[in-house]
């Protein structure tokens, strides 16, 4: 199914980027990774080229694109991946701005800009598929962390924006949308590391995701209980919110001391 196509990955010098290229490159893709900071020692342990994306740069990302188009031909998939999270302190709310602000600048523009690059040629052409690795916390939430909520839940709607505006085009789009899994973002989090719902491994998330595009299905439930966790927040939010509200009193701050409130 992925044999010889074109699979661009960002954030992915470790952590699920680097699981997801590794799944489509056994595959027998052609696949280019990306991070802020060189990943080229990536690239050559695991067979992809190699780039430098600050997906928090427009012109960074578009650099990201034409460069892949230019040494591995047209684009089929776009694995927008990188995302950062960090905790708000003790009142919501708290952190900095510019904390705020990056994580709306990572973890939603980065997919902004590549789909404004991508999609007129996706259209004219009509095929692509744009794969968006939001959270669990988008469809629910991150307790500690409303940046992160809320810039997921953002990278959420945007993947649907994708699905909806243009799959009459021939273009499809994926939500990964995992609870904890073992990367440079959970290290050293109590709270990843006691989840009774697992702590899955990066090729966890990346079978589940080509699980998912073998099925056509938009959402990629790598565990597979947040979709009744979703369908419970539908159902009953009130009683979602109190039990929410129960698990905050009993982790915590699962992101330690405030940094800056
Ligand atoms: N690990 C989890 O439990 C978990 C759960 C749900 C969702 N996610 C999401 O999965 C994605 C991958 O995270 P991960 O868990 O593999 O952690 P990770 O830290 O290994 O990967 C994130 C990558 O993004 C890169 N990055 C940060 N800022 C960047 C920028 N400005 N431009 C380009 N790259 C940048 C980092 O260098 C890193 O390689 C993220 O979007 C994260 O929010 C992770």
């Amino acid at each position: 199914m992925f044999e010889g196509k074109v699979v661009a990955i960002t954030g992915a010098t470790g952590g699920i980027g680097r699981g997801i290229a590794e799944m489509f490159l056994a595959e027998g893709a052609k696949v280019a990774i990306s991070d802020y900071k060189t990943c080229e020692t990536t690239g050559k342990e695991i067979g992809a080229s190699a780039y430098i994306c600050d997906v928090s740069v427009e012109s960074s990302v578009q650099k990201f694109i034409s460069d892949v188009e230019a040494d591995l031909g047209e684009i089929d998939i776009y694995v927008s991946n990188a995302g950062v999270g960090d905790g708000n302190g003790r009142y919501v709310g708290g952190g900095s701005n510019e904390g705020w602000q990056r994580s709306w600048d990572i973890n939603v523009m980065g997919s902004v800009y590549a789909a404004r690059d991508l999609m007129p040629k996706w259209v004219e052409r009509g095929s692509g598929r744009f794969v968006i690795t939001a959270s669990a916390a988008g469809l629910l939430n991150q307790i500690g962390s409303a940046s992160y909520s809320c810039t997921k839940h953002a990278a959420v709607s945007f993947a649907e924006s994708i699905q909806i505006e243009h799959g009459a085009n021939g273009i499809k789009a994926n939500c990964i949308c995992p609870q904890y899994v073992r990367s440079a973002l959970t290290e050293g989090m109590a709270m990843a590391e006691s989840s009774k719902d697992g702590f899955l491994e990066p090729k966890d998330v990346a079978d589940a995701l080509k699980a998912s595009i073998e099925k056509d299905e938009f959402y990629v439930f790598s565990h597979p209980i947040v979709h009744e966790y979703f369908k419970h927040r539908a159902h009953a939010p009130d009683e979602y919110l109190q039990g929410m509200g129960k698990l905050k009193q009993k982790v915590g701050r699962p992101f330690g001391k405030p940094k800056s409130t």
